[in-house]
């Protein structure tokens, strides 16, 4: 049988890795598909650039309109990122007949619902594996493995340059912009860097996530989204002295009154595994209602890991490709007919427990006065820590005392209020710290 020949959109770190990937395993590759796979044609801003990977026996060309109209073409790989030039070329190749592999949740998070629509009339594939967590199968096992299970909330840590950040700031005491730049270099971080640190990166990742696991439409615009870049090594601290590591998490929990979508930091208790995850690597936690908690785990980011997701979805499109469309695995899980228009919660309305570090005069009366408006919001206390007034740097007392709240799940409305409350009190030096906390069990 012809070998099936692949078009790659994009030669940099995740195309090159595919190239790598797609050649050293080629005899192991055509084993799982029945078909020889190999890279016929290639696009790339500058193909004289050198590259990680060998490119002879590929066309290459600075015009990708070449690659997805090429009729030798099948399935056309997009690995070029961005939103704009890539949805022109992926609705292209579709036009065209073609296969889509893409890596690129910017893309599905934001014109999914556009993209499946137009695949789907014309009976083409277009697999996003990559586009989570990196090398981690979570598409897969989220859209098969658990398709017996009513998901009930999924929690992950789906940005890889981020944790790494994190990471090599609390173990090495590193500064973020080193760290940054290190990530940057080994071809994790995104083309704007401000996607990682600013949490956007994972909100695309948690929209498309939520979306397979609820069964619901592709809404990035509704996740409510935090970074990274306000944590500070004082409440890393804190929170360990309490039991916490803080983690920069996507979560999406389905409630009776509307589905959860929110990134931001948020305190775990140490114990949990997914607390003791590091450096590049992702985890996401998926609770099904009939398997109960399951953590996926591996390499969110880099050439190769990205490439092993990129090559999974190559491999499952040539299984397929003879195969009738209504028969596939729906894009997004559910069949596209049976999506549902379940609300997506605004932030106000979401349940959560939190941490509070409260910086304040050490006077009589001022810890009565935040509990009581604490307790006027229905908000009740789980731990309390009250740091005495340290000397400043020049040796002379200050009179201020940092308090540190975590409290039971409130929902965050009641939180706001209060928050605004106290921080108007005299006492009160500055606005009070507000970080989330989940306890992720089993319930
Ligand atoms: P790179 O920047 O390393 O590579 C992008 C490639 O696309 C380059 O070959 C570049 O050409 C080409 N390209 C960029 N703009 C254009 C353009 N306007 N016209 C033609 N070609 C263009 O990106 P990555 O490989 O890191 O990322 C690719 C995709 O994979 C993105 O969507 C990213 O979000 C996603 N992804 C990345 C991961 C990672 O770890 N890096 C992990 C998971 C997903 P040239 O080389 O000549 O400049
Ligand atoms: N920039 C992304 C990250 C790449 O660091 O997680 C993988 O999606």
């Amino acid at each position: 049988m012809e070998p099936v020949k692949i078009g790659l959109l994009g030669l940099g770190t995740v195309g090159g890795g595919t190239v790598n990937v797609l050649r050293r395993n080629a005899e192991e590759i055509s084993r799982r598909a029945g078909r020889d796979i190999i890279v016929s044609h290639a696009s790339a801003r500058d193909i004289n650039k050198p590259r990680i990977c060998q490119t002879d026996g590929i066309q290459l060309t600075e015009d990708p309109i070449n690659v997805v109209t090429d009729p030798e073409v099948s399935i056309v790989v997009e690995l070029i990122g961005g939103d704009t030039l890539a949805r022109e070329l992926v609705l292209k190749a579709i036009a065209n007949g073609k296969h889509v592999v893409t890596a690129n949740k910017a893309l599905i998070a934001k014109h999914g619902n556009e993209i499946f629509s137009a695949a789907q009339k014309k009976g083409v594939m277009v697999a996003f594996e990559a586009a989570v967590a990196g090398g981690i199968p979570i598409i897969k096992a989220i859209r098969e493995g658990l398709a017996g299970n009513q998901i009930e909330w999924l929690a992950g840590i789906i940005n890889g340059t981020g944790n790494f950040i994190l990471t090599e700031m609390r173990d090495k005491q590193r500064d973020f912009d080193s760290v940054l730049a290190e990530a940057q270099r080994l071809g994790y971080a995104e083309a704007d860097p401000t996607f990682d640190v600013e949490g956007i990166d994972a909100a695309h990742k948690l929209t498309i996530l939520a979306s397979i696991a609820f069964g619901i439409p592709l809404q990035f615009k509704k996740v409510y989204t935090e970074g990274i870049s306000k944590i500070t090594g004082e409440d890393v601290d804190y929170a360990s002295e309490l039991g916490f590591t803080i983690k920069h998490l996507g979560l999406s929990r389905r409630t009776e009154q509307g589905v959860e979508l929110r990134v931001h930091p948020t305190l775990i208790p140490k114990r949990r595994l997914i607390a003791n995850v590091d450096g590049v690597m992702n985890a996401v936690l998926v609770k099904g209602d009939a398997v109960g908690p399951t953590l996926y785990y591996g390499a969110g980011a880099g050439a190769e890991p990205t490439a092993s997701a990129v090559v999974g979805d190559i491999v499952d499109v040539v299984r397929v490709l003879t195969s009738d469309p209504e028969n596939r695995v729906p894009h997004l899980a559910f069949q596209p007919e049976s999506l549902s228009d379940f609300p997506i919660l605004p932030i106000s309305e979401v349940e959560t427990a939190y941490y509070l570090r409260i910086s304040a005069s050490d006077q009589t009366g001022v810890m009565a006065n935040i509990t009581r408006i604490l307790a006027d919001s229905g908000i009740s206390i789980d731990s309390m820590l009250q740091k005495e007034p340290v000397a400043d740097l020049a040796g002379s007392n200050t009179d201020s005392a940092t308090i540190i709240i975590v409290t039971h799940t409130t929902i965050e409305k009641n939180m706001d209020e209060a928050l605004a409350k106290i921080n108007t009190l005299d006492a009160i030096n500055n606005d009070v710290v507000r970080i989330r906390l989940e306890h992720l069990d089993a319930d």
